[in-house]
């Protein structure tokens, strides 16, 4: 009976993997702290796909605020254009989390500058709304791993998406 229950345990877990490319986390017996968490547990998101993540980044109208050097957004109005960090150069400088965390809670981290570039308003609030209620978590993946692949184009370089 045992066995039984352990080997549908097996057929399941394998089953469940084959869509996902994210391996599952092993804890070892060490490792572990108050109730089975590991002591170096992190939030990890779901695999995230940039092409997607640029779409994205258009269709909900990031570009409107955050340039992005090499990049070729819609062209923006007098007075469209808000205040944002410009991103090319994000890669390697933050994990996906980090980025996703800057969409769906923008209050986590602000820069001690933040004032000074006029990225907070007078509340000392950042300028940029949360998409907490319009983009899925997927979504969020995307837009977090588009973010992480930002190399630093140089302006006459093209993306070939
Ligand atoms: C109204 C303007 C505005 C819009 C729209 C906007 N942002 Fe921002 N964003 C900001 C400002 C201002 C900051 C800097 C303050 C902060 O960290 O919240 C920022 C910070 C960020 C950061 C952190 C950058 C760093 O240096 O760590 C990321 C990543 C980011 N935004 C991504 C996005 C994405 C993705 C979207 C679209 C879903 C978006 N932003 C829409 C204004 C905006």
């Amino acid at each position: 009976m045992h066995r039984i229950i352990v080997l549908a345990t097996v057929v399941i877990v394998s089953f469940g993997s084959c869509s996902k490319e994210q391996e599952t986390r092993k804890v070892e017996r060490e490792k572990m702290g108050e109730h089975g968490m590991a002591v170096d547990w992190k939030f990890s998101l779901p695999q995230g796909d940039p092409n997607a993540g640029r779409k994205q980044f258009i269709e909900v109208e990031c570009y409107k605020c955050h340039e992005v050097k090499g990049e070729k957004f819609p062209a923006l109005a007098e007075g469209e254009k808000g205040v944002g960090p410009e991103l090319s150069q994000m890669a390697g400088m933050h994990p996906p989390e980090f980025f996703a965390e800057s969409i769906i809670n923008p209050n986590a981290v602000i820069d001690p500058d933040a004032k000074k570039l006029g990225h907070v308003g007078e509340d000392g609030k950042s300028k940029m709304p949360d998409y907490n209620t319009v983009l899925t978590v997927q979504q969020v993946a995307d837009l977090a791993s588009y973010i992480a692949s930002l190399k630093g184009l140089k302006p006459n370089e093209h993306t070939r998406h």
